[in-house]
């Protein structure tokens, strides 16, 4: 997730304005920051690898000529944090200049044709190809207007993209386009902008005008005209007016950052099962290639690794073992070797006792893989190759959003295993994989249809003594997680295990209205066993709160309360949706406690020390 800003005035200067915008935007990027203005013919760039204060006080972003300009803040996916990979990126003669969020499937191929007609490229970035699109387009029909060259390009374009684009050749506009990807104009007196979301604008206007996709937008000051790319028709869409405050506008509307991030995994999934084959093909090759995988990570990655021991399991017959990051050493520092193999999953890349594993297993030469939200991080320098959640920044100290699309990327290096090991049907695989496709369309609906319920749920038992969250099989991940949310959000004591081992102790606790969450997916064979520890724990009086599948009436009649996923739902996968309440439940748990869920007393949002 990227923040992209264009701004077009009737007069004065457009950096000083993209500069301060960006800095609005920083929430959804920070690595590199770059800003393209326009003044007499000529496109001046200035842009690093850094924060933008950090840029700017190397650059001074302020200190560019021209009325129109673009400006870019990136969170890295394709193409480490690098001067030369951050927007706005320009084609060979530099007269046409671009900032892009999202990510461009075909990006390879497009390059390949680019290079072999003789373009020249500079960055590993997929966004690169998009200029040197244009200017091909303009090449073969120089009677073009930046329009349909642009249009042109975007047809030629798969994936997600919000894209603006300032060309010498039609000095007086901007040019933008969204595919998934946000973009929204605001619209002011003698001003235009076009941004990722309005918080980079509300200071300047509050008349914003949301922009759908396979939408092209023409910008010039305080104008605007809309048309389908599709067929070029024109689209007649008025302002709407504004009333957030700028602390709401940041989060853009939500109260919170947790909520926000929540909500946002529909959109973050499907980035995350957008292009990485590349990565996903050479991770899976160095996994099958493994004598022994340790999976290693912290808090809720650990949970997300403890979910991969069962799908590497299940589905490639690979034996993986999850560990502890802060145990790993005292556990297996003496045993890991260069047979070994270590994938770390780190969402910010820095976590100190994941890399302290990372250490102490090179340093006996182990194979190091890593997974990480965070290009650029210290896990991407110590790995022999890393593959990127693609998630966005995440500023809520819970990982949410993270963990789902961690889930996600592992559950495709396990089908990709499991291709490359022949341990299942190709029909099967087909399918789990068509299954993976749905899940952004799943989330959706459930946090569509489930949040009210759980808000419900959070109110009815936010007193309560204790929660337990029970799973079997893989859902023993989503149990623990579940647990974790609820613990590091709302204070809330919670414990959380394998439904088997009820009876081996933990069923003692439970006293009469004690609510116990089961996770319970329809399926896979630990349904019918999970009935069983359900009606052990309703026999004790426990208030029974059932995750299930939508159509699962046996469950639906032994619980006190439950929420409903859509069905269809393979075991394999079926964390990924089955955390979406529990995500909710711990949310809205801290703020019928009155507690705010983006700051939870003694957390930080990444732990870099020992
Ligand atoms: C999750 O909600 C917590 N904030 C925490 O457990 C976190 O998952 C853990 O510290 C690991 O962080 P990492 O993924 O950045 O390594």
């Amino acid at each position: 997730m990227c923040g992209i800003f264009g701004c077009i005035m009737k007069k004065g200067n457009a950096a000083p304005v993209i500069h301060a915008s960006l800095k609005r935007l920083e929430y959804r990027g920070y690595d590199s920051v770059g800003i393209a203005t326009l003044t007499n013919g000529e496109i001046t760039i200035k842009k690093d690898q850094g924060k933008i204060d950090d840029v700017h006080k190397l650059v001074n972003l302020d200190d560019m000529a021209g009325n129109i300009g673009i400006g870019h803040t990136r969170w890295a996916t394709h193409g480490a944090p690098l001067k030369v990979n951050a927007h706005p990126h320009v084609d060979c003669t530099g007269k046409i200049a671009v900032v892009h969020n999202g990510i461009i499937e075909n990006y390879n191929e497009l390059r390949n044709e680019l290079e072999n007609a003789g373009h020249q490229f500079v960055s590993k970035t997929d966004t690169e190809v998009v200029p040197h699109l244009i200017e091909e387009a303009f090449k073969k029909n120089p009677a073009w207007t930046l329009t349909e060259a642009v249009i042109d390009t975007i047809k030629k374009l798969c994936g997600s993209y919000a894209l603006a684009v300032i060309s010498t050749k039609e000095p007086e506009k901007i040019l933008c386009a969204r595919n998934e990807s946000p973009l929204i104009l605001g619209i002011g007196k003698d001003a235009s902008y076009c941004a990722s979301d309005l918080t980079a604008f509300l200071p300047m206007t509050n008349k914003a005008v949301l922009i759908n996709d396979g939408e092209l937008v023409t910008l010039t000051p305080g104008k605007y005209e809309i048309k389908r790319i599709q067929d070029g028709s024109k689209v007649v869409r008025e302002p709407k007016v504004i009333d957030w405050s700028p602390e709401m506008a940041v989060k853009t509307g939500y109260p919170h950052f947790m909520i926000k991030e929540i909500h946002e995994q529909p959109a973050t999934l499907r980035n995350t099962l957008r292009a990485q084959e590349h990565y996903l093909d050479l991770i899976s090759t160095f996994l099958d290639r493994a004598t022994e995988v340790y999976l290693v990570a912290c808090g809720t990655s650990y949970h997300a690794c403890l979910a991969a021991s069962y799908m590497f399991s299940k589905l490639a017959f690979l034996p993986t073992y999850p560990v502890y990051a802060s145990e790993f050493v005292e556990q297996h520092g003496k045993s890991v070797n260069i047979d070994s193999t270590i994938l770390a999953v780190s969402q910010s890349g820095e976590t100190a006792d994941t890399l302290g594993a990372v250490t102490c297993s090179q340093q006996r030469a182990a194979t190091i893989l890593g997974l990480t939200n965070t290009v650029g991080s210290t896990l991407t320098r110590v790995s022999r190759v890393y593959i990127g959640q693609q998630s966005g920044p995440e500023i809520g100290v819970a990982a949410t959003k993270t963990f789902t699309s961690q889930l996600s990327v592992l559950a495709q290096l396990a089908l990709r295993l499991s291709t490359k090991r022949g341990k299942v049907s190709q029909d099967e695989m087909d399918y789990l994989a068509e299954k993976l496709e749905t899940i952004p369309q799943v989330v959706e609906t459930i946090i569509l249809t489930q949040e009210e319920k759980v808000k419900a749920l959070a109110k009815k038992y936010k007193d309560a003594k204790i929660f337990f969250f029970l799973g079997r099989g893989i859902n023993t991940a989503t149990a623990f997680e579940g647990r974790l949310k609820l613990m590091e959000i709302a204070y809330m004591p919670a414990i959380a295990f394998p439904a088997g081992e009820s009876k081996h102790g933990p069923i003692s606790l439970i006293e009469p209205g004690f609510p116990v969450v089961f996770i319970c997916p329809k399926d896979g064979v630990t349904h019918k066993t999970l009935i069983g520890n359900i009606q052990e724990m309703k026999a004790r009086g426990a208030s029974i709160i059932s995750i299930i599948e939508e159509d699962d009436e046996e469950v639906k009649a032994m619980s006190d309360d439950y929420i409903e996923i859509p069905k269809g739902i393979p075991e394999v996968i079926s964390p990924i949706p089955f955390i979406i309440p529990l995500q909710l439940l711990a949310y809205y748990m801290a703020i019928e406690r009155g507690i705010n869920p983006d700051m939870p007393r003694n957390l930080a949002k990444s732990v870099t020390v020992k």
